[in-house]
């Protein structure tokens, strides 16, 4: 039975913090209508308390989204939480997110306290929050630096204090994969009420480890994954969502299942990088430019004998444009006679072995030969033939 993995998008929040990433109400509107409709199950609309601005971006997103969870942060301060009910009290279903640094760098470097004094505010914080909503959500900053047995303590308390789901944030993206997994497998196995709540991954990606950390998070027991499209989100940013997805959905041996549309992950992409005006890395996964472009002649051979060969997903199923045979000074002749198919020029053997000296004299002065290079290069030789 495959178990399904929820899928906490918190590109409003985390993704938002990138500077020059700030959106306006009507912009976050339009975001979380499209989120919703990509099928996420959280969305984190914003930190209420952090200005008027964004307390009203929570309180409009809360109105307008039917089915998706709508989040609020705050810190594990009574007004934070205040805030955040009153920003969510129009939501169906609204989610607090609380919580407070648990490493030893947060409790003195941060707070100047003790781990007892942290461990009281974690539980006060989510009995307050509970006398708002329902779904509480914990998390404990800095989690993937926090001592394992403390962490239990911490997780242990605020369960029994009435939290639903516990998020385990990684939030230096310090942890290697199989640090953050023992730390799952740990609170799994070490917290007697553990399966009262639903474990969460939050992993940033300063060692652009955060895609692999969830998914070894998920592995060892936790059940949501916070993401953000693009992978945005402090410094090096967020989990990517369309990496997770299609990670899930590629390994369908693991067992996992999400509701994400996935066909959608493009458009989804490409509306997030427009609105926040943050180009997305050509290279990047699933959603960057050159995903489904094939450059070298090795690739583009076996490629265009069959996608299989250097494909493992089709661009249809996440909503990209078809693969790009790309025509460089590292191509060869049968990418050369399938882009000019295309064009619709019928060449023999022989045209494209005099055709491909040709092609790579213009190729070795240029990034990419494109399609007015490949017709001038045609209608010349069909002159001269
Ligand atoms: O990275 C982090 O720890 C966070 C928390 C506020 C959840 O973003
Ligand atoms: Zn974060």
């Amino acid at each position: 039975m495959s178990e399904k993995i929820y899928i906490f998008d918190t590109t409003l929040r985390d993704g938002e913090q990138v500077p020059g990433c700030k959106l306006n109400t009507s912009e976050k509107i339009e975001l979380a209508l499209a989120l919703e409709d990509l099928g996420v199950d959280i969305i984190e609309a914003g930190f209420p308390i952090s200005s008027p601005g964004d307390f009203h971006s929570v309180q409009e997103i809360s109105k307008i989204i039917q089915h998706a969870s709508v989040c609020g942060l705050s810190r594990a301060v009574k007004k934070d939480i205040e805030v955040a009910a009153e920003a969510l009290k129009y939501a169906k279903k609204p989610r607090i997110h609380t919580g407070i640094g648990t490493s030893d760098y947060h409790i003195k470097g941060k707070f100047n306290s003790t781990r007892e004094e942290i461990l009281e505010r974690a539980v006060q914080c989510v009995q307050w929050a509970k006398n708002f909503v329902d779904d509480v959500e914990f998390y404990a900053e800095d989690a993937g630096r926090t001592d394992n047995e403390y962490l239990a303590r911490v997780v242990e308390a605020v369960i029994k204090a009435g939290a639903t789901v516990i998020n385990i944030p990684d939030t230096t993206g310090y942890c290697l994969p199989s640090q953050y997994g023992a730390k799952i497998a740990f609170l799994k196995n070490n917290v007697p009420n553990i399966d009262k709540a639903i474990l969460s991954c939050h992993c940033h990606n300063d060692l652009g480890l955060a895609t692999a950390n969830s998914i070894e998070g998920i592995i060892h027991g936790a059940r949501q994954i916070e993401c953000t499209m693009n992978g945005l989100g402090e410094r090096a940013g967020n989990t990517s969502l369309e990496e997770v997805v299609m990670i899930i959905q590629q390994h369908k041996h693991l067992g996992f299942h999400t509701n994400i549309k996935t066909t959608q992950l493009n458009p989804m992409s490409r509306l997030v990088s427009d609105t926040m005006r943050m180009p997305v890395q050509p290279n990047k996964a699933i959603v960057g430019a050159n995903a489904f472009s094939h450059s070298s002649g090795i690739h583009q051979d076996g490629f265009l004998k069959s996608a299989i060969t250097y494909e493992i997903i089709n661009p249809k199923d996440v909503g990209a444009d078809t693969s790009k045979i790309v025509l460089t000074a590292r191509s060869g002749r049968s990418a050369l006679a399938y882009r000019l198919k295309n064009l619709g020029y019928e060449c023999t053997r022989n045209d494209i072995d005099t055709l491909y000296e040709r092609f790579l004299q213009i190729a070795d002065q240029k990034k990419e030969v494109c399609d007015d290079d490949l017709h001038a290069m045609a209608k010349q030789h069909q002159r001269i033939e």
